[in-house]
């Protein structure tokens, strides 16, 4: 069976909600220097996007957590790699989405250790009916269903990332 898209989160709400984010964000912070930090893959074009829209300084980093295959499943062991020390620096962590909540307990554990001055989280998608950890983004764009969606950065498969605006895979092989 084929695999196939419809439009759950339109290009034009996509990049309302980022401006929102990004007004908060910066309002919040509140010129003090941010440090970013993108979780690869799925983070990038998110952050590309709200990165442009923040208004006050900030650095740009990424880390790379592999909790998922290239399919559906999460398997909940984490590796993270980043180069950022981050003692007494203000991180906010971006996610394109907060599922299971596997993968940010593990990276902000991690980071916790290096006692940042503040460490919180934005998550562009939010499912919360799939969460395991004990765990809730500060920042959130969308809250959706347990739906398998693509788009603005999330894959199947490594397809649909370039996307700009989610949208729900139909028919999409179980994990493999
Ligand atoms: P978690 O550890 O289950 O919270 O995994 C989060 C990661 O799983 C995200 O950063 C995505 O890469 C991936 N993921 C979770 N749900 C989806 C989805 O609906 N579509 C695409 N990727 C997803
Ligand atoms: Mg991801």
């Amino acid at each position: 069976m084929s695999s196939q898209l419809h439009t759950f989160i339109t290009t034009e709400e996509v990049q309302t909600k980022v401006q929102e984010l990004a007004i908060q964000i910066s309002k919040d912070y509140n010129q003090t220097q941010l440090h970013l930090v993108g979780v690869l893959k799925g983070s990038f074009i998110f952050l590309a996007d709200l990165a442009r829209a923040l208004k006050i300084p900030c650095s740009i980093y990424f880390v790379h957590a592999s909790s998922y295959g290239d399919r559906q499943t999460s398997s909940g062991i984490v590796k993270i790699q980043h180069s950022l020390n981050m003692s007494n620096k203000h991180v906010l962590i971006i996610e394109d989405i907060l599922d299971t909540g596997l993968t940010l307990s593990s990276i902000i554990k991690e980071f916790d250790k290096q006692q940042p001055a503040s460490l919180k989280v934005c998550a562009f998608l939010n499912k919360p009916e799939r969460r395991q950890a004990d765990i809730e983004a500060d920042y959130t764009g969308f809250t959706i269903p347990n739906e398998f969606v693509v788009g603005y950065g999330l894959d199947y498969g490594e397809l649909y990332r370039n996307l700009p605006y989610i949208a729900r895979l139909e028919n999409a092989e179980e994990s493999s």
